[in-house]
């Protein structure tokens, strides 16, 4: 199983014309987990990161910032390498295409082809946008404007230097299809070579005149051009090896890279461009480029304009750098779209880590305190054979499972399988009964097997999600007085269910994922300052402790309560139980206009079984009818509402409030309790705009 071939993983390099987002963290996150995973496993890893630094995003940048762009990029550069920090990235090289070797370098790969002639001159016609000062092609013009500003584009002649990309065409599709792991995920493939075996491939066009663009590396051959920025951001990939510093000289052996992850939106420019270009140079090509999805955040694309731009380091703030690197790799299989939501970073924090690896470290280091007096003690006979063969064999399995996923680049899988064995160790402490165990002597062996059995699998836990979450997992081997250097190669033992774990003493420390705990009165919003928050009222808690320590006698350790949806989902469990936020910012005309207000009728209503306050509400919006769970059941008897013309929010997206679909929110006063309930009094129809 061991692997011994060096690993070579990049990430894009990121365009420096605004502060990082949660894109950018998602492939370096998944970039990390990649390279911590081979160290571990003993290949020598090089992984690279690093900023696209010329071109006309980072001249228009610098120039809206009044600076100068090398200024503009040393300016933000920091800004990256902080934050990778503060993600635990473990990047071996940080690459910067202003570097003056790289420069060297790209000019060094434009005149080999240019000698080769795989470069040539001529001129170019197309349909030029001067506000976006970029070519458009007939396809994307409509009516003359410009597809992007909407602003009327001119026809431009340009003399350009051109790659002969177009020649490759028919080597590039055979490579495609002799190497299926060359493109993924699959339909990715099939994308790319559905694309090429369609159209015909043209060349590439590889300057721009100095005249319209001044950012960038000038041709060796020509110093009225400079490249194109893809042309020299790509080239990183190469040239990274050959100048920046590295542990082992080792030399060019990383080369070709194993996985380029990239974004679903850059994946032509790496699987058509980069490609031809390594052929034209006579380089091998990657083993795999890999493109991921994209997120949205609360269903909307992710834009500036919106005000909805996740910003990493407030994730990190709010829920701990693990999980957030967790929530990223755990919520949507890699390679497809997801959405991002404050609920769901909560929901995955609380459910799978504090109430799941968290709580059984907790409640597994309690119990040893208390019945072994802080020492793991030696396996003893058989507890519950059935359940304790399950663990043995799920456990010997799992590191080859997650090994298929790290080649696989499943990552999802990959925490599932690894969730599967927390909740197995769970049912096992539940059912077992360690406290009763340690009601009766004769018991005693028992109890220890199950105590070992529990804190073994902590260990290689502990082993097993350290690539994904490497500060708690250490936390957790500390704990548990596991010794282990993570930032080597481990022995093939630490991956065995067998090994032994350290009989040094455990040390209980503060839980691993404190639980977030919203209340139906929590307001979650998306600050309009670029950063989603939680104003917590009173009675919220965070870092409730599953166990007390204190207590004398054996207490049922218990598993924690998992959270239901309706304390997640905050607004729209309770509208009128919404707290205004302090100082809530102001909001501009176009964020109002995003809330889509309607009157609706109330058709029938009735109370949610075992819930004081909330009411299933079926409306009529005229064309359409909703159901909506409110929570106003303390006030209103259901009959008395029936027939009511209501206000609803009629864009909120659906909610599962105890475990009913609310489709929309009911508008009421009222601080903590509901004190009365907008209605309208005229005859207006169903599905009316409210502004
Ligand atoms: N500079 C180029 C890459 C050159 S690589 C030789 C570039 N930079 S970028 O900063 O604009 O984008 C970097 C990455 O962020 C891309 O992989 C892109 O897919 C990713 N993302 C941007 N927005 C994203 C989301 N909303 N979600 C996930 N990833 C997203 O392109």
């Amino acid at each position: 199983m061991a692997e011994t071939n060096p690993f070579y993983i990049t990430t894009p390099i990121y365009y420096v014309n605004d502060v990082p987002h949660i894109g950018h963290a998602y492939t370096t996150i998944a970039a990390d987990v990649l390279a911590r995973y081979w160290r571990l496993r003993g290949r020598e890893v090089f992984f690279l990161t690093g900023l696209d630094e010329h071109g006309q995003k980072v001249q228009q940048a610098a120039a809206k910032a009044g600076i100068d762009p090398q200024a503009h990029c040393d300016k933000l550069a920091p800004q990256f390498q902080t934050l990778w920090q503060r993600l635990n990235i473990s990047n071996d090289a940080f690459i910067r295409t202003t570097d003056l070797e790289h420069k060297a370098i790209v000019q060094r790969y434009l005149q080999e082809l240019y000698d080769k002639h795989l470069i040539y001159q001529d001129s170019y016609t197309g349909w030029y946008c001067t506000f976006d000062e970029r070519f458009w092609t007939e396809k994307d013009v409509e009516s003359g404007l410009c597809p992007d500003c909407k602003r009327p584009v001119e026809q431009l002649s340009e003399h350009n230097y051109f790659f002969k990309m177009g020649q490759y065409q028919d080597r590039l599709i055979e490579h495609i299809k002799a190497h299926p792991d060359f493109i993924r995920p699959e339909s990715r493939r099939n994308e790319v070579l559905g694309f090429l075996q369609t159209q015909k491939l043209g060349d590439l066009s590889i300057s721009r005149p100095k005249s319209r663009l001044s950012w960038g590396i000038e041709l060796p051959f020509d110093n009225n051009y400079v490249t194109y920025v893809w042309f020299d951001a790509l080239v990183n990939y190469m040239s990274a090896l050959e100048y920046l510093p590295r542990e082992k000289p080792t030399g060019n052996q990383f080369w070709p890279t194993n996985v380029h992850l990239v974004g679903k939106d850059i994946l032509t420019t790496h699987a058509v461009y980069w490609s031809t270009m390594l052929m034209a140079l006579n380089l091998p090509l990657p083993e795999t480029i890999f493109a991921h999805g994209w997120w949205t955040v609360d269903g909307e694309k992710m834009s500036k304009s919106r005000g909805n731009v996740v910003d990493p380091n407030k994730m990190v703030e709010s829920y701990g750098v693990d999980a957030f690197r967790y929530f990223l790799l755990r919520e949507v299989p890699f390679g497809q779209d997801g959405d991002f939501s404050q609920s769901a970073v909560v929901t995955s924090l609380n459910s799978d880590l504090a109430n799941g690896i968290g709580n059984l470290l907790s409640r597994t280091l309690t119990m040893i305190e208390r019945f072994a007096d802080g020492n793991i003690p030696a396996n003893g006979p058989p507890a519950l054979p059935e359940l304790e063969e399950k663990i043995a064999r799920a456990a010997t399995q799992l590191p080859a499972t997650l090994e298929r996923g790290f080649h696989a680049l499943t990552f999802r899988d990959n925490l599932q399988a690894i969730g599967e064995l927390v909740s197995l160790c769970d049912e096992y402490i539940d059912k077992a009964a360690p406290w009763k165990l340690a009601k009766n002597p004769e018991d005693a062996p028992k109890l220890k097997t199950v105590l070992n059995h529990s804190a073994r699998a902590l260990r290689l836990l502990a082993v097993l999600l350290h690539p994904f979450m490497p500060q708690t997992m250490e936390q957790l081997a500390r704990q548990l007085g596991y010794h282990v250097d993570f930032s080597k190669a481990l022995p093939a033992s630490a991956y065995e269910w067998d090994s032994p774990v350290s009989d040094l003493p455990i040390t209980k420390s503060a839980p691993l994922f404190p639980r977030i705990e919203i209340t139906a009165s929590d307001t979650v919003r998306i600050d309009l300052k670029e950063h989603v928050k939680i104003e917590k009222n009173a009675s919220s808690k965070k870092g409730a402790t599953p166990v007390s320590d204190t207590s004398a006698t054996p207490q049922p350790v218990p598993a924690a309560a998992t959270t239901t949806p309706a304390t997640t989902s905050a607004t729209p469990a309770a509208p009128a139980a919404v707290p205004a936020p302090v100082a809530p910012p102001q909001i501009t005309i176009d964020d109002f206009m995003k809330i889509q207000l309607k009157t609706a009728k109330v058709i029938s209503a009735e109370r949610v079984p075992k819930s004081e306050k909330l009411l299933k509400l079926q409306v009529s919006l005229g064309t359409e009818q909703r159901q909506i769970v409110a929570g106003i059941g303390k006030k209103y008897d259901p009959d008395a509402l029936v027939g009511k013309t209501i206000v609803i929010v009629a864009n909120l997206k659906p909610a599962k409030l105890m475990g009913i679909e609310s489709q929309g929110m009911v508008l009421a006063a009222g601080d903590a309790d509901v004190r009365g309930l907008l209605t309208i009094q005229e005859e207006v129809d169903p599905g009316t705009k409210v502004k």
